[in-house]
């Protein structure tokens, strides 16, 4: 924890809501990374994600008033919102609150007013969850400082719930269920039709993981990841009027010829090629980190890569490139993560390889895009909870 931010955003936060003898309490929630199963968690699939060391982090005090007074630390703006709370269109950032009080009201509880400040370094639009980790942090802070009885795994739900609601991306679970429950050197998987989960320690020894941050920032809402979500639920529909044995796209198991029977779309066949490849690939994954064989671990993440950029169509040429680059120059296995259309992409390999991509890679992403990729290297780390002030 940053004590310096910490006390420069107390102090922020008492000149602009007052100093009461009441301190507000400081919340954080995580960022996240998804070792495999990418685009399946909308889809009943089973995913592998951990919590890292990014944060997003709000203060919160009651303020006895009928309204919530909001301070964006990144915008640096401030907002008061009353109920009825609508979608703002002037100040986005503050849909993830409303969507949250929103939810979290339609399941019983009354959320009184209160003062937030809001600050974080995961970086926005680079598919690491920003707003997963402020939906959920808000839900947490909201929970705790009311004493309102609601599950981490409740809290996931309803930070889904305001994105798929109020902000109006069809995102699936991933994301907040690991925020919400991530516990430090563990990943976990989940799966996303029943939200049965397990904790995973995968001893890595000379490999690590880091990320590369293409700088395409993707805007999830106004892109086509519900157009996606939309075209692996019409895939579903037509195979089901064959084979109504399948409730969820990621368990169809058919050959060529009965897919072809199905009459798909040539977009729904490509998006069902992917969901339901994935799930091959995510058993050897699991099997791979599992035995400690790198070598098929890192295989499956490009071919799941090149899935999700020839057959999901949610890659970018800036990302396709930097996976390219890193498969010319030997690294174990790398892939794109999160919604897609930019952001950054995940890399396996050994240690000692690493002072012999990152100039090589730099130089030639400028060279062709014009701009400096960044590199991040990450612990896993907790879920969502209270820092002490
Ligand atoms: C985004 C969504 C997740 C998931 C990923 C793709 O991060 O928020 O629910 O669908 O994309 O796997």
């Amino acid at each position: 924890m940053d004590s310096l931010r910490s006390k420069e955003n107390l102090n922020r936060f008492e000149s602009l809501f007052g100093k009461t003898k009441e301190l507000p309490r400081l919340f954080q929630a995580p960022a996240r990374i998804n070792i495999i199963g990418e685009h399946v968690d909308y889809l009943g699939g089973i995913v592998l994600p951990a919590a890292i060391d990014f944060f997003v982090e709000v203060y919160l005090r009651p303020n006895n008033t009928a309204s919530y007074n909001l301070h964006s630390v990144t915008y640096n703006e401030t907002v008061e919102l009353k109920k009825p709370l609508q979608p703002n269109s002037k100040s986005p950032w503050t849909d993830y609150i409303s969507g949250v009080i929103s939810e979290i009201e339609k399941k019983g509880h009354i959320v009184p007013g209160f003062d937030l400040l809001v600050d974080g370094n995961i970086p926005q639009g680079s598919g690491l969850s920003s707003s997963a980790a402020f939906e959920v942090v808000t839900g947490y802070a909201i929970q705790e400082t009311f004493g309102l009885v609601i599950s981490r795994e409740e809290i996931a739900l309803i930070g889904q719930r305001a994105e798929n609601n109020f902000v109006g991306t069809k995102c699936g679970i991933m994301d907040q269920f690991i925020i919400a429950v991530g516990k430090k050197d563990d990943c976990i998987s989940l799966n996303t039709s029943t939200l049965k989960y397990s904790y995973h320690h995968f001893e890595l020894g000379n490999n690590e993981f880091y990320l590369i941050n293409s700088k395409v920032k993707h805007s999830l809402k106004d892109s086509a990841y519900n157009k996606r979500r939309e075209e692996c639920e019409s895939a579903l529909v037509k195979i089901k009027a064959k084979y109504p044995k399948f409730t969820h796209l990621y368990e169809v198991e058919l050959s060529d010829k009965e897919l072809d029977e199905c009459h798909l779309t040539n977009e729904e066949l490509k998006r069902t090629k992917h969901v339901t490849s994935e799930r091959e690939r995510t058993k050897i994954v699991i099997d791979g980190l599992e035995t400690g064989d790198f070598k098929t671990v890192g295989t499956s993440l490009f071919q799941t890569h090149w899935s999700l950029s020839k057959d999901f169509e949610v890659s970018c040429p800036e990302i396709d490139f930097i996976v390219d680059s890193l498969q010319s120059l030997g690294v174990t296995g790398a892939r794109m993560i999160g919604g897609g259309f930019g952001g950054c992409v995940l890399v396996l390999d050994m240690k000692d390889h690493f002072s012999k991509i990152d100039a090589v890679l730099k130089k030639s992403y400028q060279q062709k895009f014009n701009v400096e990729i960044d590199f991040y290297k990450f612990q896993i780390s907790d879920g969502v909870k209270e820092i002490s002030i």
